[in-house]
């Protein structure tokens, strides 16, 4: 009896995880079609008598160039980069670290991320909702070592090793997206209006004109 309650909450559970995150296939595969016009909560399905070992696949997950101002770079492998995830709910990145490098504060909108590391020493954290009053929980993270960012919060990582770093972060959607701060906040096309700013971070239009400015690098 007691087996059989554990196995409805798990069942309650995993179906309410489910339905919190993409969609559920309703076939063993929606390969995408690159169609840029129309959009079915993701992609159209390419005919799956069509369908190869090659939609299924992606070669050559970097290294990626980190030589830029902030010294990492993403290399996402997401649905735009691997159509048989359509509708599968996961997808991967690997990011590169130049030493020192900084994979500055961003979100996924859409979903969690686990980060392994498997080179060189990372400093990473994430910081909760306002709701909980902004905790940070942050680490120092070595090769082999796994931190979780929870869905949609700010999170970021620092090279603090000697060398450079590589790290894989494994997403539970087929598209997580990136919003980075500084670039959605400072480097907006237009820009955010400076009495917004000025009021939002207590600080007078010079400095928020000088961080308009900088060129806010896009690392993915
Ligand atoms: C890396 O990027 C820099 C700056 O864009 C470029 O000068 C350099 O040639 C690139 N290196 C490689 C190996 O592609
Ligand atoms: C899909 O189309 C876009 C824009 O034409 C292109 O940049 C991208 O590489 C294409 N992706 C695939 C997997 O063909």
């Amino acid at each position: 009896m007691k087996a059989f309650y554990f196995l409805v909450a798990l069942l309650a559970l995993s179906s309410s995880v489910a339905f919190a995150h993409d969609p559920n296939p309703l076939q063993d595969f929606c390969v995408a079609i690159n169609d840029t016009k129309v959009f079915v909560n993701g992609r159209l399905c390419k005919d799956p008598k069509l369908v190869n070992a090659n939609d299924f696949f992606f070669q050559g997950l970097g290294p990626g160039n980190t030589s830029n101002p902030i010294g990492s770079i993403v290399t996402p492998v997401w649905v735009n980069q691997l159509p048989g995830l359509n509708t599968l709910g996961v997808s991967v990145a690997r990011i590169d670290f130049a030493p020192k490098g900084l994979n500055p504060p961003h979100n996924h909108p859409r979903s969690s991320e686990l980060l392994i590391v498997l080179e060189g020493t990372l400093y990473a954290g994430f910081v909760s909702s306002n709701q909980d009053n902004n905790r940070l929980f942050a680490k120092v993270l070595k090769k082999g070592d796994i931190f979780v960012f929870p869905t949609g919060l700010i999170h970021f990582q620092l090279n603090v090793g000697h060398g450079g770093a590589v790290a894989i972060a494994a997403f539970g959607s087929q598209f997580p997206g990136i919003t980075t701060i500084g670039n959605t906040v400072f480097g907006s096309n237009p820009s955010i209006s400076l009495e917004v700013l000025t009021k939002a971070f207590h600080v007078d239009e010079d400095i928020i004109k000088y961080l308009q400015k900088q060129p806010w690098f896009n690392n993915t």
